[in-house]
């Protein structure tokens, strides 16, 4: 499917980070953007850039670890989307599930539940069900993205490093699997993908990849993404990750 023909995409912790850098690449190119935050109210950057485009970016509110807020989101869909100039209004072709968080400084000795549960929440319940309640609003043929990692790979899994984040992103390619079988039907493709080491909050100065870059290449895996991708877990470059 060429980017051309997809129109609206949906980036869920797009405040900061690399999700920032996909509402901003994807403005660049045309999209129209629903950029979502836990408080839009504090999203300096998002709002300047809503004032660069005018009607072309909303920021609408989403706490991916809430249900009742993924309810909401939904109904306020489409009042910002229909109504345009638009054959498909309401309709989202790219949805990029990005928000995510890792607990640092996990010990093996020291483990509790909390930083288990907050991440499965956020980085892997979250995804899964915000996508069920988005599906209605998703365009035949749409593809979405889940932000995985590489630390998910029990394959690549080397040391103990960050376990309640790998151990959520194990689990974000599970429901990544998932989601590819229950929404195949419709054409859409879903992927599990690696950005890479980003220079983020998150990844720290020391990553490897800018965040510009690691966008440019998402999009690009994207863009040409295929029925035969569905469920595959893939790095920024468009390269296989094993499991
Ligand atoms: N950076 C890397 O090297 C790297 C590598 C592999 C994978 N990733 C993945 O890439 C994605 C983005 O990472 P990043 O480096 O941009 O991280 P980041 O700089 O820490 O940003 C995380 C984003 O997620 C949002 N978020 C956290 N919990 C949320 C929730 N419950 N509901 C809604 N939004 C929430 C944050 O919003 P607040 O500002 O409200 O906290 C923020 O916008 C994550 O899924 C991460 O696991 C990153």
């Amino acid at each position: 499917m060429a980017t051309m023909s997809l129109r609206h995409a949906l980036v869920t912790g797009a405040n900061r980070g690399i999700g920032l850098g996909f509402a901003r690449q994807l403005l660049v190119d045309g999209w129209h953007v629903v950029a979502t935050c836990r408080q839009p109210g504090r999203a300096t950057d998002l709002n300047m850039l809503a004032g660069e485009h005018p009607g072309r970016l909303h920021v609408l509110p989403l706490d991916v670890a809430e249900p009742k807020s993924h309810a909401e989101l939904v109904r306020e869909l489409p009042l910002v989307l229909d109504g345009r100039d638009d054959d498909r209004p309401g309709r989202i072709d790219l949805l990029v599930n990005n928000a995510g968080v890792l607990h640092s400084g996990e010990r093996f000795g020291s483990l509790s539940a909390a930083n288990f549960e907050d991440s499965l929440r956020i980085n892997a319940i979250g995804p899964l069900l915000f996508t069920q309640s988005l599906a209605p609003s998703l365009s035949e043929g749409a593809r979405i993205l889940n932000l995985s990692s590489r630390l998910g790979s029990i394959t690549l899994t080397t040391r103990f490093g960050t376990p309640s984040y790998d151990i959520s992103k194990a689990a974000l390619n599970m429901a990544t699997v998932l989601l590819a079988r229950a929404l195949e039907e419709r054409g859409i493709v879903v992927v599990a993908i690696s950005p890479g080491w980003v220079r983020t909050d998150m990844g720290g100065s020391d990553g490897e990849v800018a965040v510009d870059d690691a966008v440019a290449g998402m999009l690009q895996v994207a863009s040409r993404l295929q029925p035969v991708d569905n469920g595959r877990f893939l790095d920024w470059q468009g390269k296989l990750v094993p499991w």
